[in-house]
């Protein structure tokens, strides 16, 4: 980094804010319009966020052991521009394993879990049934993961009911469809060579989902805020890369794990607390770099940026890419790929080479590797015209008969646009207030039919030292129209939550 501009430009930020990275350019703020959902730069996100806001405590109810982590303000991309030639998306086929859930236990089919329990279950409707899928078998019920009288326990109910509903393994859903494109263009790439995993239990340790991929100790992604906590040591993961060291020690050199993470976050049409990443990793041996007449790393990242141009294009066809540099945890160099796709960059996934760490503590010493993760509803959402991330989940038979297996980019048709009702909060709020607190409110009374929350406007009464914010909720159902009943019923419970569980004062 110019020495010069980093002075600079740590004169200009608050106390705490570290500046990291060997480029720093753009302003901080310009970093957030980056954020996008579903995103597999996540951490490489984090990084930018704390930036613009304080460092968020748990609510009142969720003990927070964690110390707040120091801001950090990470290394701005270069940009380069290579212009790509067409390829097209072939139909591919997958196996299905749905997994079932009621609102009382949920099961899964695996080959390899990351707990030490093999699961094989599908829960019906009342009672918990065992059906196939090798060795032992066993249940999650909700007491294990909504623990409403265990302070480290944030898990609400919605998101609960997310687990085990494996969309990513459903052939003929969009996410279903786009792994499997995924799939087909690792297996005309390098046949037999890729080990797909996609059944693995979401509940993982922290040690996995953070300590294994070298995530800091103070690292923003650790909080209860942004992180959903079962107990102090397990969470659900917010990645796929939890699975990545497990995965290296059971001796996988190539290997792409698919499943649904899950985060706190805020509400809007591209953000839901769940969500599918697809996770890829290759290792290099030393023969491979000699032969090549490389070095390990120059390898990997040679290797990892032709593997994934291959990728964005069997997807998007021909379409103009553009690597940026950025900062995960667990690589270096690490990168984004950005394509230019209806008229914009988007960022299509986060990669790097993984650090030497990792693989030396997971039985690969003396190897080089790539590693890259993708979030599959954010691809979704552009190759098939899904406007909304609610539709994912919807069984809506107008929704799901629109998408068939194979078929990769069928523009979805809004069978209708039920019209939004907004309604407005406005509170005193409290230091310990968190936007994503408020949020996970809102989707446990509203569910499905709430479609945004916005802060629209906010001010300091500097008399009483006091600040105050106006949120609007937009409810709108994608199946329905709502009534008036219905919506006032809901933001009337809305209101006495709020009031209830964060610590702020209606006005
Ligand atoms: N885990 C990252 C995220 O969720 C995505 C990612 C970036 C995965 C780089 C990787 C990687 O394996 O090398 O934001």
């Amino acid at each position: 980094m110019n020495p010069l501009r980093s002075s600079v430009l740590s004169a200009l930020l608050p106390p705490g804010v570290v500046v990291v990275g060997t480029r720093v350019g753009l302003p901080v703020l310009a970093m957030a319009t980056l954020r996008l959902s579903s995103s597999s730069s996540f951490f490489a996100y984090q990084q930018q966020k704390v930036g613009l806001t304080a460092p968020q405590r748990p609510p009142s109810s969720f003990a927070s052991t964690s110390p707040p982590p120091p801001l950090v303000v990470c290394s701005i991309p270069d940009r380069h521009h290579l212009p790509l030639s067409h390829s097209s998306a072939e139909a591919s086929s997958g196996r299905i394993s749905l997994g079932f859930c009621t609102r009382q236990s949920v099961g899964f089919c695996t080959r390899q879990q990351s707990w030490n329990r093999n699961l094989a279950v599908v829960a019906a409707a009342a009672s918990v049934t065992e059906v196939g899928g090798g060795g032992s078998s066993s249940t999650i019920s909700r007491e294990e993961v909504v623990r409403e009288d265990d302070p480290t326990n944030n898990v609400p109910d919605t998101v609960f009911g997310k687990i085990g509903l494996q969309l990513h393994n459903r052939k003929s859903h969009p996410l279903g469809i786009l792994k499997n494109a995924i799939y087909s263009y690792f297996d005309e790439t390098f046949p037999g060579v890729f080990h797909k995993v996609d059944n693995l239990l979401p509940i993982v340790s922290v040690k996995a989902n953070f300590d294994d991929v070298l995530t800091p100790p103070d690292h923003v992604s650790r909080s209860y805020n942004d992180t959903y906590y079962v107990t102090a040591d397990t969470v659900l993961r917010c990645h796929t890369s939890a699975h990545q060291a497990e995965l290296l020690r059971q001796g996988l050199t190539h290997f792409l794990v698919t499943g649904d993470v899950y985060r706190r976050d805020a509400i809007d049409a591209t953000h839901y607390p769940v969500f599918h990443q697809m996770e890829g990793l290759r290792v290099f041996t030393q023969q491979e770099w000699e032969a090549a007449g490389m070095d390990g790393t120059a390898l990997a990242a040679q290797e990892l940026k032709k593997t994934l141009e291959g990728l964005a294009r069997h997807l998007f066809g021909d379409v103009q890419m553009r690597w940026v540099d950025t900062y995960f945890p667990f690589t270096d160099p690490s990168y984004e790929l950005e394509i230019f796709f209806q008229g914009k960059w988007m960022e299509v996934l986060g990669c790097g080479v993984t650090e030497q760490q990792i693989l030396c503590n997971n039985g690969c010493a003396g190897t080089t590797a790539w590693a890259f993760g993708l979030g599959l509803e954010r691809l979704a959402m552009v190759l098939f015209d899904i406007p909304d991330i609610r539709l994912f989940w919807s069984n809506d038979s107008r929704f799901t008969s629109q998408f068939k297996s194979g078929q990769l980019g069928t523009k979805f048709k809004s069978f209708s646009k039920y019209p939004p009702c907004y309604k407005d909060i406005s509170f005193w709020i409290s230091d310990e207030f968190s936007e994503n607190n408020l949020c996970e409110i809102v989707r446990g009374i509203a569910g499905d039919l709430v479609e945004e929350v916005v802060l629209i406007d906010e001010f300091t009464n500097p008399k009483k030292g006091k600040t105050s914010h106006c949120y609007r909720i937009a409810y709108r159902s994608m199946e329905r129209s709502l009534t008036d009943d219905e919506i006032n019923a809901l933001q009337a419970e809305v209101r006495q939550q709020v009031e209830s569980k964060l610590k702020i004062t209606l006005r």
